[in-house]
C-alpha cells in the first residue's frame, strides 16, 4: 500500500506554509537574522512540538515564524516545501499565507508574497508543479484588521486565488467576518474557511451560510449533525480534512478514532491534507500512511481521495481534465 500511495500523483488543499518551515531551516534563519528562539538544539525543538490542542500549537506555529525576515527567506520556506511536493509527489498544490503574522512584525505584505510567489513559479518552471496561493485572515484578529489586509492583497491580485480563515477557532466564528467575506466575494477571490476543526458543527453552517464559501478546512465535527451530513453530501461540499494535525492537536485520540471513513461511505467530498507538516510529523504521504495502517482504507478509497482533491481544486476545468 506503502508504494502504491507513493506512486500516485497527488493535489493538496490545505497546507499553510508557515506550517513547512522545518527546523534546520529554522536554525539558519535564526542565526542569519539574529533572532532569538527559545532552543539550543533540533531536539529540543522537536520536544517543544508536544501540543495539547489548537492553542498550544499556534503559539510555538507563530514564534516559529519570527525568524522569516527577508523575501529570500519567504522564499527557500517555500521552496522546501516544493522539494517536498516532488518526495511526494504532488503535482499540484493551493497553499494558505497568513500576511497578519508578519506585517504584525513590520515585515512588508510585499515581501512575503513576492518570495511566495516567485519560489512557485519556479517550481512550475523546474518540476512542473502547478500551484495556487490563499490568503488567510487570523481570526482571533479583528474584522478591521482583515479589512485592512485585504486592501493590501488588491495590488497582488494576479497571485492570490482565495481568501481564507485560519488561526484559534473557539470564540471566533464565521460570522465575525461576514463583511469582509463578503467584499471579498465580490472582487472574484474564491472562498474558504477553516471550520469544525475543535468547534462544532454550527461555524460549519456559518462558513457556509454567511461566509459562503467553496470548500470548509477540517469540517471533521459535521459528523455531529445529521442534517448537515445530508447537506455536504448533497451540496459535494469538499472537505479538506487533515489527518496527522488532527491527531497531533488532539482532535481525535488515534489514528483508529479518525472519522475520515464514515465519512467518505457517507458520501462526502473528503480530501487528505498535509495541514503544517513541519510541525505535524510528516508530508501528504505520511498522512495518507498512518491512515491505511490504521483505518480498513482501500485502494479504491485512496483512488477517491486523490480525485476528490483533484475535482475540489482551484484549477480550471480544462486542467482537471488532464489530471483526472
Ligand atoms: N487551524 C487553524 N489555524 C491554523 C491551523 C489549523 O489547523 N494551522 C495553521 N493555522
Ligand atoms: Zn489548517
Amino acid at each position: 500500500m506503502k508504494e502504491f500511495i507513493k506512486k500516485l500523483p497527488k493535489a493538496e488543499l490545505h497546507i499553510h506554509i508557515e506550517g513547512a518551515l522545518e527546523p534546520d531551516l529554522m536554525f539558519r534563519l535564526a542565526t542569519k537574522n539574529n533572532i532569538k528562539i527559545p532552543y539550543q538544539t533540533i531536539e529540543e525543538v522537536k520536544a517543544a512540538y508536544n501540543f495539547t490542542n489548537l492553542q498550544s500549537f499556534l503559539d510555538i506555529y507563530y514564534a516559529g515564524a519570527n525568524v522569516l525576515i527577508t523575501k529570500n527567506d519567504f522564499y527557500d520556506m517555500t521552496w522546501a516545501y516544493i522539494l517536498k511536493c516532488v518526495e511526494n509527489n504532488i503535482i499540484h498544490t493551493e497553499i494558505f499565507f497568513d500576511p497578519q503574522t508578519h506585517t504584525s512584525r513590520g515585515i512588508s505584505f510585499d515581501t512575503v508574497i513576492l518570495g511566495i510567489s516567485e519560489a512557485l513559479k519556479d517550481a512550475k518552471e523546474k518540476y512542473s508543479i502547478t500551484s495556487n496561493i490563499i490568503m488567510c485572515f487570523l481570526r482571533h484578529l479583528s474584522q478591521e484588521e482583515a479589512f485592512k489586509t485585504f486592501e493590501e492583497c488588491l495590488s497582488h491580485k494576479d497571485k492570490i486565488i482565495g481568501i481564507g480563515l485560519d488561526s484559534s477557532e473557539l470564540g471566533h466564528p464565521p460570522s465575525k467576518f461576514k463583511e469582509v467575506f463578503q467584499k471579498a466575494k465580490e472582487e472574484g477571490f474564491k472562498l474558504v474557511a477553516h471550520a469544525g476543526e475543535e468547534a462544532d458543527y454550527s461555524y460549519i453552517y456559518e462558513a457556509l451560510d454567511l461566509l459562503d464559501i467553496q470548500r470548509i478546512d477540517h469540517g471533521v465535527q459535521a459528523i455531529n449533525s445529521a442534517d448537515l451530513m445530508q447537506r455536504l453530501k448533497d451540496e459535494q461540499i469538499p472537505l479538506t480534512v487533515c489527518p496527522n494535525s488532527n491527531i497531533e492537536l488532539k482532535v481525535f485520540d488515534n489514528y483508529k478514532q479518525h472519522n475520515i471513513k464514515k465519512l467518505l461511505d457517507y458520501g462526502l467530498n473528503v480530501t487528505v491534507n498535509s495541514d503544517d507538516p513541519a510541525y505535524f510529523k510528516g508530508y501528504l504521504n505520511d498522512n495518507f500512511i498512518n491512515l491505511c495502517e490504521n483505518i480498513d482504507l482501500t485502494k479504491e478509497d485512496i483512488i477517491k481521495l486523490i480525485r476528490n482533491s483533484f475535482n475540489s481544486s482551484f484549477i480550471s476545468q480544462e486542467f482537471k481534465n488532464e489530471y483526472i
